[in-house]
Order: C-alpha cells, then structure tokens, then sequence
C-alpha cells in the first residue's frame, strides 16, 4: 500500500501568484508570515499589492528567522493569535513556511509547539494555509513536515503532522528572482538531495519514483544557470517545480543519510540545512555507490545521457556530475570553515548515529566508522 498526501491546489509558472487574491477571497483578515530579508529585497511587494487591491484586509508578521528554534516559533503563534487574523499566507524559504505550517495546527492555543514536539499526532488543523516559496528549496510548501531547532539539545528536530500539509500553493519564478546566488546554490542543492536521497531510498514507492525522477529531470539541466543568471526565469520555473517535486517525493517516501548526517551540522554548528546538505551529497553518495549503482544507472538513462555503456560508467557519470554541480555552484566544502574541527567527529558521529528515522532508509548501512570517515573528508 502506497500513500499520497499532498497540497490541495497548486499554481505554477508565469504570472501564477496573480491567483493569491481569489485563494484568500473568504479570508476576513490575512496574516502574511515573512521576514524582513526577504521584505528588504522587493518580494512582498508585488502579492502584498494584489490583496490591497482585491480589497482584502492584511496583517504582516515579518520577526521570523531562518532555522527557527521551537520557542521562535511560538512566539509567531503567539503573535498570530493576537492579529485576529483568520487565514496564513506564507511568502518565504523554508524556514518560513515550516512556522506558517504549525502555526496551522497550533492557533487555537489547546497546544504549545513544545507539546507538539513530544507527540506531533495531536495536531489538528485551524488555520488554512497558501504557501509562496521564495526558495528552491526545501519543498517544505509540498510536506507535512516542520523543522525547528532544540538549543538545549543542539538538535534539529523535524514535527510530521499530515494536518500541516498546505491548502494551497503557488510556484512563480518572479519570487526567487532576487535570491542572492549562495542561498539559490545551497537551497537548490537542498531539493537535488530530497530527488535522489528519495529515489534512492529503501523507502522508495512508485510514486516518491515518479516525483523524484521529475526533479532529477528539471535540476540536472537547469540548476546552475537558475542559481547564477539572475534573468533564467524559464530555469528558475523549472528549480521551484523541482523543489516541489521533491517535496512531494519526501511525502511519499524519506530522505537517507545525507539529511541523517546533515542534522547535527545544523543543531550544533548552525551550518544552513542547505549548505550542510551540499557539502555531505557527493561523499555520501560515493559511499553509497555500490548499493545504488543501478539506481544510478537508471538516473543516467532518464536523463537521457547516452555515451556510457555499464551500470559502473552511468553510476561514475552520475558521481562526477554531482562534483560537478556543487563545485560550479561554488559551496562551500569545508568543515573547518565553519569551526568545526577534528576533535569535534566523535560527538557528531553520535549525533547522527540517533536520527536511525533517516538512517535506516539509506541502501547501504552507515556504521559510526562509516560516518567517522564521512564527516572526515569534510576536515580537509
Ligand atoms: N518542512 C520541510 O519539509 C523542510 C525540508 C527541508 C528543510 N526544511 C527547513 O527549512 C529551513 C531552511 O529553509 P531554506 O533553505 O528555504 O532557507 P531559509 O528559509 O532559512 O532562508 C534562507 C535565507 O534566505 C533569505 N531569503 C529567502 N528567500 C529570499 C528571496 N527570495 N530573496 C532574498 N532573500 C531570501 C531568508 O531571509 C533567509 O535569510 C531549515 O530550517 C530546514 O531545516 C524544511
Ligand atoms: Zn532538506
């Protein structure tokens, strides 16, 4: 049995954001959740533009922050409670659709984000969400997952409610427009690993298949110039429907030891989710190499790569053009640079050692040496 749970109505390619007036048209008073980065770069301007003139009353919440803690969260619950507002609209990263999303669930006050933490099962839906991505990116707009830091534990934790699925979404490249090229790379490079982590993945289903062989199909071609011509519209389309794709592949099936490995990275360094994921894709999947190889090869073919004969040449192809795409996207690969050290590997190896929920999805078990040796390459 396969399950597939994903948005109820979404909107993508040109001019799509035109339709956010009519998906809000019942709301009384809009509470449109962002940040002032994102503000500060022209975004909100133009959606905040179509609900004035569509007559529709909008609150802005904008004291959000990327890789949010539990208690930052709760203080946009919070705030949310106390703006009258009846309805979400989250114009933003990851980091911003993920607290729209248990704002969700958690506006009615009968539980704290806390409480949802200990047993996210009893989360019920309140608040109708739109979901504006201005990253691709996390595919958080496609998921029924939110994730928010635990400073007393150095952890990222990630809250799965099926009820925080959006309502609605809308896919527009105009949004990642002005995105500032090292955060396109590390988010882009974010929803590459959800597509292959997914597909390559013992939870694999045909249809986390189906989503992640699409996202492979739009990222590989069009990721570099999507994160680094600042006019690649058709390119930036193309990543923002990827990302989604590879969301909805999270959905239906789980990410492996890139993202196992990547958790303590943020939680303890406060290395992006994006960045910490680029700079573990390529050994991961190296050491990944003799248990996937097929899947590889299979990748190879549906991206219609045609010279290499063997599984072994597909696979070392699809190797080499991962290299390939981190290092054009210039992210960084280096641990040290962000103050990590050898003396550091053994509380990460364990670290990483207790997120088994993602760990036990990779093809090719990962013992603490295995991940000794991971992070280790990263020290160089
Ligand atoms: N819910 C999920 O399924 C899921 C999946 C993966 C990651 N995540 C979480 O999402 C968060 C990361 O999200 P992200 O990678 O999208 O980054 P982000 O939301 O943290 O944003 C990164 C930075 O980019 C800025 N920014 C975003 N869009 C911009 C734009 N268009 N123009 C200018 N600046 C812009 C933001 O202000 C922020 O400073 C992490 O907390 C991660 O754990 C969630
Ligand atoms: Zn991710």
């Amino acid at each position: 049995m396969y399950a597939w749970k994903i948005p109820g109505t979404v909107f993508s390619g040109e001019h799509a954001i035109e339709q956010l007036p009519f998906l809000c048209a019942e709301a009384k008073k809009i509470a449109v959740f962002s940040d002032h980065s994102i503000e500060a770069a022209g975004v909100l301007e133009h959606p905040l533009a179509l609900l004035r003139q569509a007559g529709l009353e909008t609150v802005c919440l904008l004291d959000l922050y990327p890789e949010p803690t539990y208690k930052q969260a709760q203080a946009v619950v919070d705030a949310f409670q106390s703006s009258g507002a009846d309805r979400i609209v989250a114009i933003g990263g990851g980091s911003v659709m993920d607290i729209a999303k248990l704002c969700s669930i958690a506006a009615d006050g009968r539980y704290t984000i806390k409480d949802l933490l200990d047993d996210p099962s009893r989360g019920k839906k309140t608040v109708k969400t739109v979901m504006i991505p201005t990253t691709a990116g996390t595919g958080a707009e496609a998921t029924p997952n939110a994730i928010v830091a635990v400073p007393e534990k150095e952890l990222k934790v990630g809250i799965v409610c099926a009820e925080m699925i959006p309502d609605a979404v809308i896919l527009d490249g105009e949004m990642i427009r002005r995105l500032p090229p090292a955060i396109a790379a590390s988010t882009g490079v974010d929803a590459l690993c959800h597509a292959i982590e997914c597909y390559t993945s013992r939870k694999a289903t045909p249809f986390s298949d189906l989503f992640a062989q699409e996202a492979l199909k739009l990222i590989f071609p069009h990721i570099e110039r999507a994160c680094l011509d600042p006019d690649a519209i058709e390119s930036k389309n193309a990543m923002l429907l990827a990302a989604f794709y590879a969301g909805a592949a999270i959905t239906c099936s789980g990410t492996t030891a890139v993202h196992a490995l990547s958790y303590p990275l943020g939680g303890k360094y406060h290395i992006a989710h994006g960045t910490a994921n680029a700079m573990l894709l390529v050994p991961v999947m190296r050491f990944n190499a003799s248990a996937c190889q097929e899947d590889f090869a299979r990748m190879y073919d549906f991206l219609e790569e045609r010279d290499a004969q063997t599984n072994e040449e597909k696979s070392a192809w699809v190797l080499t053009r991962l290299e390939e795409m981190v290092k054009h996207l210039n992210i960084p690969t280096d641990l040290t640079s962000f103050g990590v050290t050898a003396k550091d590997v053994d509380s990460l190896v364990s670290a990483a050692m207790d997120v088994q929920r993602l760990l036990q999805n990779n093809k090719r078990p990962v013992t603490p040496e295995d991940a000794r040796q991971i992070y280790q390459q990263l020290l160089a």
